[in-house]
């Protein structure tokens, strides 16, 4: 039987390399070249697996074009490069890399929350540009984190892991937002409370989006649900960037309509909505939520034994459609 072939879509760990290369004949972009698509499609003919960290665009169109492709494997949690439905016509596996990241996205939602709410960015600016020559006792003043209600939309992993450092770490009142409510033991463990996004917005000081992207959650915070808001609140988003109207916090965030923002994920990614970037009460990061050096070893590693699991031993640990596989 000859070995499967794979294509590694991004630079990775050259220890995931290798680790593949063990099983699999593999072509590797350790170049981290950034492929237009018809390359992609170029590069996956005669592959039956492609590693994939999340900005490759996987649907019918491309399937269409390579129909010798079995399993694509995300290194990420979100899998909104995937048109999910289309590889399953095509019976073509996903999986994507869930659980090994929980604690680490959790603490950088931590981070850009207290960034924002605490002026941490903006301070820095003002004072690597000279500007400090005093202390006004108003200078760079901002809003508690500690004791403040804090509002997570999205109640999967991670939002339980945030929801657990405000409550047990901060003494916040949690509240919640998803699309089913946790049971009651689960509430309790996260120390949360269920509400409707209109209560959550109006109530929270703080609000962390960290629901997966699909196109029904396109914009889900726009003007209308900044309006509800405190002014003194912060919005903080480490899911996915389309879950923003960016030009819609832009306004509210120049005219002081809500406090501060912290984002890491942005719709049009690597490319930053200039309008954000001229605001100074929001702190930009770039898409680093889950970037220390176990958690992105663990991403890939598990994204690697997803294609092993499936391409060399039949079985992959976190498959999306496991259907393709003949299982419900
Ligand atoms: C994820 O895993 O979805 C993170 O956003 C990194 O892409």
């Amino acid at each position: 039987m000859p070995r499967p072939s794979i294509l590694i879509a991004r630079a990775i760990f050259p220890e995931v390399v290798d680790k593949l290369a063990a099983h699999f004949d593999v072509e590797a972009n350790q170049a981290d070249e950034i492929w237009p698509r018809e390359q992609l499609i170029q590069r996956l003919q005669g592959k039956q697996g492609v590693f994939t960290t999340g900005g490759e665009r996987i649907d019918a169109a491309l399937l269409a074009q390579c129909p010798g492709l079995k399993i694509c494997a995300n290194m990420a949690v979100g899998f909104n490069n995937f048109d999910l439905p289309a590889m399953t016509a095509a019976g073509v596996l996903a999986t994507n890399a869930p659980g090994v990241l929980t604690e680490t996205t959790a603490d950088m939602g931590f981070a850009l929350l207290m960034a924002a709410a605490r002026r941490v960015t903006e301070a820095e600016h003002y004072l690597r540009a000279g500007r400090w020559d005093r202390w006004p006792c108003d200078m760079m003043i901002g809003q508690d984190v500690h004791g403040s209600t804090l509002g997570i939309v999205g109640m999967g992993r991670i939002g339980q892991a945030i929801a657990r450092r405000g409550a047990l770490g901060f003494g916040m009142q949690v509240l919640y937002h998803n699309r089913s409510r946790l049971p009651e033991a689960e509430e309790q463990a996260v120390g949360a409370r269920y509400a409707g996004l209109d209560e959550l917005l109006r109530t929270a000081d703080h609000v962390v989006l960290v629901v997966p992207y699909t196109p029904e959650a396109h914009h889900m915070i726009g003007a209308a649900q900044i309006a509800l808001m405190k002014p003194t609140a912060t919005l903080v988003n480490i899911g996915r960037g389309g879950l923003i109207d960016e030009d819609a916090l832009a306004q509210a965030l120049r005219a002081g309509r809500i406090a501060a923002a912290g984002l890491d994920v942005f719709e049009g990614e690597p490319k930053v909505n200039p309008a954000l970037l001229a605001c100074t009460n929001v702190v930009l990061t770039p898409h680093i939520a889950s970037a220390t050096v176990p958690t992105r070893k663990a991403m890939a590693h598990l994204a690697a034994d997803n294609l092993i699991g499936y391409l060399a031993q039949g079985r992959p640990l976190t498959p999306l459609n496991p259907e393709v596989m003949g299982e419900a």
